[in-house]
């Protein structure tokens, strides 16, 4: 009893000494440590830790420890700890909480969840994913033609509601598939449209959540995912037609694996939450960036123009595999898109006392029940790496021939990870091939078939940092786009389908 409130007051008192050959250790107020200055800017307060203490160093946070692993050549030592540490746990413990499905790490589970988890690959990459961005490519160009404007003129609307609408109707009918038999298309008092909206008010919470508040607490945040949990549940996905591999697989898994209807329809919220939070905001940048820099515009637009002179114009747009990577100018802009507006945290659980040795060569003892933690905006934004990092530059991403860049440099050293928005190791985004397909997609449909030009005030648009260590940070509000359809090029290729 002595120990266990000796060891509440140390935690409560953030009275932690500094072991032999452990990290410095940022000191910080009694259980909270760093969290307020944290908070407040991850990358200023990181980059500033770095300057005091090197390239490793640990911070509580709430409750907490933390080590932070700030050098970019220790990536590597970090991702080969597989054994001493542990993404699931961490990585399930925030989804159960947050989702309310049940505990896959439990021994019930761990077999068949394995099972689950191999789909992923199975589903999303490798021959699946050409018929996968063939399918978004179909269902953008109908989402377009949902939301195209009447009439030839200008119309007026968001830059950021224009790029969710469009990207999270092609993206959820694309997983979940269409509604069979519903002759009325998107739009108000639709399915679509409340979908939608139950996503936004869920994601809305997602900084709060992390943050630790229960679900419960935030109630309009727990009402849309029961929402959503209600349109996902099997027995209304069974009416949907042409559902993805990745959702029918899961499907039959789950219900192998005698869940409740509820806890089935909540890993298909958490399987939409995974596939739109970090897309839709990542199509939003990619779009505005290209929009605005005129150089990027016209490359992309000669880009896009090139794909389409080798089609034929009487049929929906279709592209083989070899199209679809041909185009690496629009690659390059959504790279550059998502270095600047990635801030995803790599997280992993010390399941031992371990030590970890740095590029240097400097050894690190870690402690049983730490996070180690890496935060690649550190890297995205280092101008060692990339000259003038604040600047978007279209063509990055590309050597001097065109072709995909893939050598980046520090000190005169090649940096093997220069860029992870999706993630490295254990945790590497299973999505990212497809993600980089439905954004590429995206940009080719909306620069082909209609004008756009931004009617931006004077001044950068900054990124929403309350959500720093969630993703791609959305803007931190909308900018005004104006567009007109190009009505040549438009009904044509178009096709009707439903939401
Ligand atoms: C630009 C878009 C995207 C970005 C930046 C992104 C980024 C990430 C990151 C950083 C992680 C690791 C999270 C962690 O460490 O806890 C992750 C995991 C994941 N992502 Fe993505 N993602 C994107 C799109 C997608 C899409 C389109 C899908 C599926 C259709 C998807 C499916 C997943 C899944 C299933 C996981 C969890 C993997 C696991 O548990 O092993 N993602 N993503």
């Amino acid at each position: 009893m002595a120990v266990i409130s000796c060891d509440i007051k140390r935690h409560l008192l953030g009275s932690r000494t500094r072991r032999a050959k452990e990290p410095p250790l940022v000191k910080g107020w009694p259980y909270f440590g760093v969290i307020l200055d944290y908070g407040k800017n991850p990358l200023a307060f990181l980059q500033a830790m770095r300057q005091k203490h090197g390239d490793i160093f640990t911070c509580q946070l709430a409750g907490k420890h933390f080590t932070f692993v700030t050098d970019p050549f220790s990536f590597s030592a970090v991702m080969r700890q597989g054994k001493n540490l542990d993404f699931h746990k961490f990585a399930m413990g925030f989804s159960q909480r947050v989702f309310g499905h049940c505990d896959f790490t439990s021994s019930l589970y761990t077999e068949a969840y394995r099972e689950v988890h191999s789909l992923f690959i199975q589903t999303l990459q490798g021959p699946s994913l050409q018929r996968l961005s063939q399918n978004m490519l179909g269902n953008l160009q109908t989402a377009f033609q949902h939301c195209k404007p009447s009439g030839n003129g200008w119309k007026e609307d968001g830059l950021q509601c224009f790029t969710t609408r469009i990207m999270f109707e092609a993206g959820f009918v694309t997983l979940f598939g269409k509604q069979a038999g519903l002759l009325q298309p998107e739009g108000t008092g639709s399915v679509g449209h409340k979908v939608k909206e139950d996503f936004l008010e869920f994601d809305g919470a997602f900084p709060a959540l992390a943050a630790g508040i229960p679900i419960a607490l935030c109630r309009r945040a727990w009402r849309a995912r029961e929402a959503l949990a209600k349109k996902l549940l099997h027995g209304e996905l069974h009416h949907r037609m042409c559902i993805s591999d990745l959702i029918q697989r899961r499907m039959d898994a789950f219900d192998r694996m005698h869940l409740n209807e509820t806890e089935k329809a909540r890993t298909n919220v958490c399987m939409l939450w995974a596939s739109q939070a970090n897309t839709l905001p990542a199509a939003f940048w990619s779009l505005y960036y290209t929009l605005r820099t005129p150089e990027a515009f016209a490359a992309a637009y000669k880009e896009v123009e090139l794909i389409m002179a080798q089609l034929p114009n009487d049929t929906p747009i279709s592209l083989s595999k070899e199209q679809l990577e041909s185009m690496t100018v629009l690659e390059s802009i959504i790279r550059e898109a998502l270095r600047l507006s990635s801030a995803s945290i790599m997280i992993r659980l010390a399941s031992d006392d371990f030590i970890l040795t740095m590029d240097s060569g400097q050894e690190a003892a870690i402690r049983k029940g730490d996070y180690i933690a890496l935060y690649p905006r550190l890297i995205h934004l280092d101008p060692d790496i990339y000259p003038n990092p604040m600047e978007f530059m279209y063509n990055r991403f590309l050597d001097k021939n065109g072709e995909r860049r893939s050598q980046f440099y520090k000190n005169g050293r090649q940096v093997k990870h220069y860029l992870v928005p999706f993630g490295s190791g254990a945790s590497e985004c299973p999505g990212r091939f497809f993600a980089m397909n439905e954004i590429k997609l995206f940009l080719m449909v909306v620069l082909w078939h209609y004008d756009l030009q931004l009617n931006e005030p004077q001044g950068t648009l900054s990124p929403d940092r309350t959500r720093a260590g969630l993703g791609i940070l959305p803007p931190s509000q909308d900018v005004l786009l104006q567009y007109r359809i190009r009505a040549d090029r438009y009904m044509e290729r178009s096709r009707e389908k439903e939401f």
